[in-house]
């Protein structure tokens, strides 16, 4: 028999915040609830992914499930993500302490890609220790925050390196392609993430999938591998409707023609299918390719729906679930509950 205390609904509980009182109703998340309450607070994705929402419990303990995968000395000083908090008892919420998770960064050149992406170099005041493939938090000076992959490599690259989409009606990325000029300072927070080239096992075949900027933190990871001495294969499977969305695809080729372990394999899911590109999405030409995944490390990065089935694809294909690191790219979510 289940323990009738581990399945009953939990009560309503108290937030307490900015001098104010206000209901978290049982089921709702202290982000729901702040949204019902018409407080405005940053949020993204509302799945945990992108950390935009983070605040802190001054009073109170948020449960594990809400601090999961944060820094432990975040989670020591009650730092928690209120889009994945379901209250147990009353809490005292403030906004994060600006000067313990933000960093100071110049913006050093914003440069195109492609057609709508950017490539955004950053110069952070005080050295960011981080590890290709991870992403920061870019705050605008009005507090709007969104999350974007690093595609630089700290030890051989001078410069934090991001790829930007525009997306039609996107605030941030809009912002970052038409308003973001050189020299401007900019708030970052992290890094954060765990998916990333791990330095050993250096014969294990490593399979990359990525649609659209979905590139970046692969390029970081691709670059870090090969510079570490990795041996095993590396086959790259970069996916878009157009071939001018197959950004750095020379340089790729060119990088791919001096290096005899890694293959690129630029794949078109559009109608026009020019000779050295591959027809299809880019995971179907993968997984076409490459049906037994037994031993590979997979990284799976880009449009989210992409991302959540191909991971499904990668494990039933025989990839180990730790050796599958996914990062989708959620976007904002606007509805008033999560997504399941
Ligand atoms: C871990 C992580 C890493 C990421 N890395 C990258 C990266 O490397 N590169 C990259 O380009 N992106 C990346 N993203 C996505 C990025 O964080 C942003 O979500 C993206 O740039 C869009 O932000 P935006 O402010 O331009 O769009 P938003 O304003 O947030 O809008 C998102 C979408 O919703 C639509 N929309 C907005 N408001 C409304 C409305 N009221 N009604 C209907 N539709 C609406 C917009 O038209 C747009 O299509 C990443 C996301 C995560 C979580
Ligand atoms: S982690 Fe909470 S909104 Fe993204």
């Amino acid at each position: 028999m289940p323990d009738a205390a581990a399945v009953a609904p939990r009560a309503a509980v108290r937030l307490r915040f900015e001098d104010r009182s206000y209901e978290c109703l049982p089921s709702e998340t202290v982000l729901q609830a702040l949204l019902r309450h018409g407080i405005e607070v940053p949020y993204s994705c509302r799945t945990g992914a992108c950390l935009t929402c983070l605040m802190r419990a001054r009073r109170g303990a948020p449960p594990a499930s809400a601090q999961k995968g944060l820094k432990e000395t975040w989670q020591a000083q009650g730092y928690f993500l209120p889009c994945l908090c379901e209250p147990a008892e009353d809490l005292d919420l403030a906004r994060p302490d600006d000067a313990a998770v933000f960093g100071r960064a110049r913006v050093v050149a914003v440069e195109p890609l492609a057609p709508g992406v950017r490539r955004v170099l950053l110069e952070p005041a005080v050295a960011l220790y981080y590890r290709a493939g991870q992403f920061i938090n870019l705050r605008r000076a009005d507090g709007l925050t969104r999350s974007y992959s690093i595609a630089s490599v700290p030890h051989l690259d001078r410069y934090l390196e991001l790829h930007v989409k525009r997306l039609p009606g996107g605030i941030m990325s809009n912002w970052i392609c038409d308003g973001l000029r050189t020299g401007a300072p900019v708030d970052i927070q992290g890094p954060h993430g765990s998916s990333f080239y791990v330095p050993g096992r250096s014969e294990q075949p490593m399979l990359l999938i990525g649609n659209g900027t979905g590139l970046a933190p692969l390029l970081g990871i691709l670059r870090d591998g090969l510079h570490d001495g990795h041996r095993g294969p590396i086959r790259l499977y970069h996916g878009s409707r157009h071939a001018e969305g197959l950004y750095l695809a020379d340089e790729l080729r060119a990088l791919a023609a001096r290096s005899p372990n890694f293959g690129y394999v630029p794949c078109l899911s559009g109608p026009d299918v020019a000779p050295g590109y591959r027809a299809g999405r880019a995971e179907a030409v993968a997984f076409a390719d490459l049906p037994q995944l037994a031993g590979w490390r997979v990284f799976l990065c880009g449009y989210p729906p992409m991302v959540h089935a191909a991971r499904k694809q990668a494990y039933l294909a025989g990839a180990s679930l730790e050796d599958i690191h996914a990062d989708p790219f959620e976007l904002r979510d606007l509805r008033r509950t999560p997504r399941n």
